[in-house]
């Protein structure tokens, strides 16, 4: 614990050794001159309520939720806010006087802001197709669509999935005019030709997994590839867009992005995102990989 201080602020998940927020939000806390520390908190799903009131009466500003807890979590608190609701997860608790406990959804917005520094490719005139239709591609879809992106093409495997997908985010009041369509995988090629931008939300490309196999020939020139996957660093599909030309976008953004906001919504600061924290990440990588 950095600042040998109290706990007020951590991350919920199971397990939790892999996350690497307490890193980013320790450096944070120092740099603002916050006394506390933000600690991991492995709970089981079955201990997940009773962890989340035991955090609250600690005194907790609030927690970053994880894998598996992101749905689950849903049903817990007492208010949401837009993203959340839409998305249908919670990465983030905010626990407010009286005992409120609010979900909030910052991948989105984060995911958004990890391609703004982007400078030269005109992403948001879309169309973007989008590979996944789990919650972090949830998150990325609506994070699009807030960002004016009109056309999103959701290229799941399991295309049901994303039908739902599409069915729950297209059309929102502040989304008029703006459509997400469903493609099974064997569309991929065509939707690619006509693309701005191409984000892999598929958990295919991680480390010690199974790869991505996709053929980028038909991708459009000008297109800005982007990879959740930040473990490798430079997955198989940005370095294969990255020799075509392609302007890439790894997915260490969008982990400094999300816990960015967290922050904010905790202690009314938001953080830079400096080089530094970017070095810090890239060097906790490296040692684990
Ligand atoms: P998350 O919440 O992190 O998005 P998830 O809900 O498990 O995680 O979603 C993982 C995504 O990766 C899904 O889109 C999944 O496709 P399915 O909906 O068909 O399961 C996709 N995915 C995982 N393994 C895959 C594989 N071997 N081939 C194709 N897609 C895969």
């Amino acid at each position: 614990m950095t600042n040998g201080s109290k706990p007020i602020a951590g991350v919920i998940g199971w397990p939790i050794s892999h996350s690497r927020s307490p890193l980013m939000h320790n450096i944070w806390l120092k740099t603002y001159g916050i006394n506390g520390t933000y600690v991991p908190v492995e709970t089981a799903p079955e201990d997940l309520a009773h962890s989340i009131n035991l955090l609250k009466d600690k005194g907790f500003r609030g927690v970053n939720v994880t894998v598996p807890h992101k749905e689950a979590v849903f049903d817990l608190v007492t208010a949401k806010d837009e993203a959340a609701r839409t998305i249908g997860a919670v990465n983030t608790l905010l626990f407010e006087p009286a005992g409120l406990l609010k979900g909030l959804n910052t991948d989105a917005a984060g995911f958004v802001a990890s391609l703004k520094g982007s400078a030269g490719v005109a992403w948001t005139q879309g169309p973007a197709v989008v590979l996944g239709a789990g919650g972090a591609a949830r998150a990325i879809v609506y994070g699009l669509l807030e960002a004016g992106v009109q056309e999103v093409f959701v290229v799941n495997r399991t295309v049901s999935r994303a039908e739902v997908l599409a069915r729950d985010l297209s059309g929102k009041s502040d989304h008029k005019g703006q459509w997400v369509k469903p493609h099974p995988w064997t569309s991929l090629g065509t939707l690619m030709k006509n693309c701005a931008l191409l984000v892999n939300a598929t958990s295919l490309g991680l480390e010690g997994g199974a790869p991505l196999e996709i053929d980028l020939d038909p991708l459009s020139p000008g297109a800005l590839v982007t990879d959740i996957v930040y473990a490798p660093l430079e997955t198989p599909l940005l370095r294969e867009a990255k020799s075509k030309g392609h302007v890439v976008v790894d997915g260490l953004g969008m982990l400094i992005h999300q816990a960015r906001f967290a922050f904010e919504a905790w202690f009314d600061i938001l953080p830079d995102a400096s080089p530094d924290i970017r070095a810090v990440l890239e060097a906790d990588l490296k040692k684990s990989i």
